[in-house]
């Protein structure tokens, strides 16, 4: 096929080179965002006495059919264009002849491919910030129903102290609410049109790049136009949002996979969310929190890839620039996919409350509440720290555990030791004992869930 640009070449570009720089086979998934912009530059070319107000009409309606077209399929990419933009341009010119030709006035591909992809990220990441809400509710729900079961709250993976599951929980939903407000913030500074940039230095005709802006949603202008070509900031600060997305994934996937082992056995996950193996009959694999763990690693990789793309690449637009979309366009593939698998699965799995109780009954988590009585009797808390760390040798010289200690072997540790420190060590007044804010009481989880609540009816 002739190329748009051939006018200048005395030969063809070979058929390696030609397949090596098309982009059409990625960037096709931007159709909507280049035809929506491609109709608001024709009317401000109208509007701006650049093209004929006629010329400008048989322009925005031969593209809304295009579209339409290539919605319902009837219309396919054509493969052999170098990209969407000189496809939709090709269409518009087979069909409606000169006029189309008059589109690219005043434009370059330069600035509609960084209007495209602004646009394109922008209706992708509010999808994913559905996608993120839909996951903080299915957390705050399982958090509700378990705001009083309590198990083992850990550090350095060794039991610690008592917590609720809820209390678990809603950590998570803390972190997803963030995620939100990075890619809210990220699209914010995002939402600049680059569109009237033109190639890098702007233009001779008389545009009007306020309008093409507001009629397509952005809050404002790109100030310089060789910054408007040449900015791929928002794609850095997309990929780190993705990223953090995908770590918090993944460490909520490495609890799913820990507490679905027998050694743990703190929940079971749905038969629909898990999967057997080939040869060990009684295998029931965690594979979804699996690959949501594994799957974090291409999401960074596309990170490090476009940071490391536009380093040291001179201004303006340089076609190294074209590798911003394959990476960006992979992670939210990845980031949706893993969210929409991640949040029935948590819906779906059962809690075995028993279990996280009987794990929290043994490993001293009650220690530091042991230590916290004999403060309130007044002792210093290092001196009780000390004393109730010879208490816990004790008991596991002796095999047992601080509920089954005797009055009497407590008072030889201290005389403030009295009948009452056997309610104080109950794991449910432990529990329920924690009144700082932000603590694994029943009431304060429930404060975190109202204020996650309330968070996300007000986004
Ligand atoms: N396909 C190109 C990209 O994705 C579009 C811009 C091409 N501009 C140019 N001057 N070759 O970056």
């Amino acid at each position: 096929m002739e190329k748009m640009w051939a006018g200048r070449f005395a030969k063809s570009l070979d058929k390696l080179a030609d397949d090596f720089t098309s982009s059409i086979h990625f960037d096709c998934r931007m159709f909507r965002q280049d035809i929506r912009g491609s109709i608001e530059h024709a009317v401000m070319l109208g509007k701006q006495g650049i093209i004929s107000t006629d010329d400008a009409k048989r322009i925005t309606d031969e593209l809304s059919s295009i579209l339409s077209q290539l919605e319902s399929g009837e219309l396919e990419f054509d493969m052999e264009c170098e990209d969407i933009h000189m496809f939709i341009e090709k269409i518009l010119t087979e069909r409606i002849g000169d006029a189309g030709k008059k589109l690219h006035t005043a434009r370059s591909r330069n600035d509609q491919v960084a209007l495209d992809i602004r646009m394109y990220l922008r209706d992708e990441t509010n999808e994913i910030i559905v996608l993120l809400k839909n996951l903080i509710s299915t957390i705050t729900e399982k958090a509700e129903e378990h705001k009083a079961s309590i198990m083992p709250g850990y550090t350095h993976l060794q039991r610690a102290q008592p917590v609720t599951f809820g209390h678990h929980l809603m950590a998570y939903a803390m972190m997803f609410l963030r995620d939100i407000s990075r890619l809210r913030d990220a699209v914010k500074r995002m939402n600049m049109s680059p569109i009237g940039c033109c190639a890098l230095a702007g233009t001779t005709y008389d545009t009007d790049r306020d309008y093409e802006a507001s009629a397509l949603g952005f809050d404002g202008i790109v100030q310089n136009s060789m910054d408007g070509v040449s900015d791929r900031d928002f794609c850095i600060e997309l990929l780190s949002a993705y990223s953090t997305i995908m770590m918090h994934l993944s460490r909520f996937s490495e609890e799913i996979i820990l507490w679905s082992s027998w050694e743990f056995k703190f929940i079971e996950l749905d038969d629909s969310y898990t999967t057997g193996s080939s040869i060990m009959p009684q295998k029931k694999n965690p594979d979804m929190a699996e690959l949501v763990r594994g799957k974090t690693g291409r999401v960074y990789g596309n990170l490090m890839g476009t940071l490391t793309m536009l380093k040291g690449l001179p201004l303006a637009y340089n076609k190294d620039m074209q590798e911003d979309k394959e990476a960006i366009f992979d992670s939210i593939d990845t980031v949706k996919v893993c969210l929409r698998v991640f949040t029935p699965m948590i819906a779906a799995m059962q809690v075995l409350t028993d279990n996280m109780f009987k794990a929290a009954q043994k490993g001293f988590i009650n220690a530091t509440d042991l230590a916290d009585y004999l403060v309130k009797k007044g002792m210093p808390f290092r001196s009780a720290y000390k004393i109730v760390g010879e208490i816990v040798a004790e008991c596991i010289s002796k095999s047992i555990v601080l509920e089954e200690m005797t009055l009497d072997e407590y008072k030889k540790h201290s005389e403030l030791f009295d009948d009452d420190l056997y309610g104080e060590i109950d794991l449910v007044n432990c529990v329920e004992k924690r009144i700082s804010k932000g603590s694994t009481s029943v009431s304060s989880v429930e404060q975190q869930i109202e204020y996650v609540t309330e968070a996300l009816e007000n986004d």
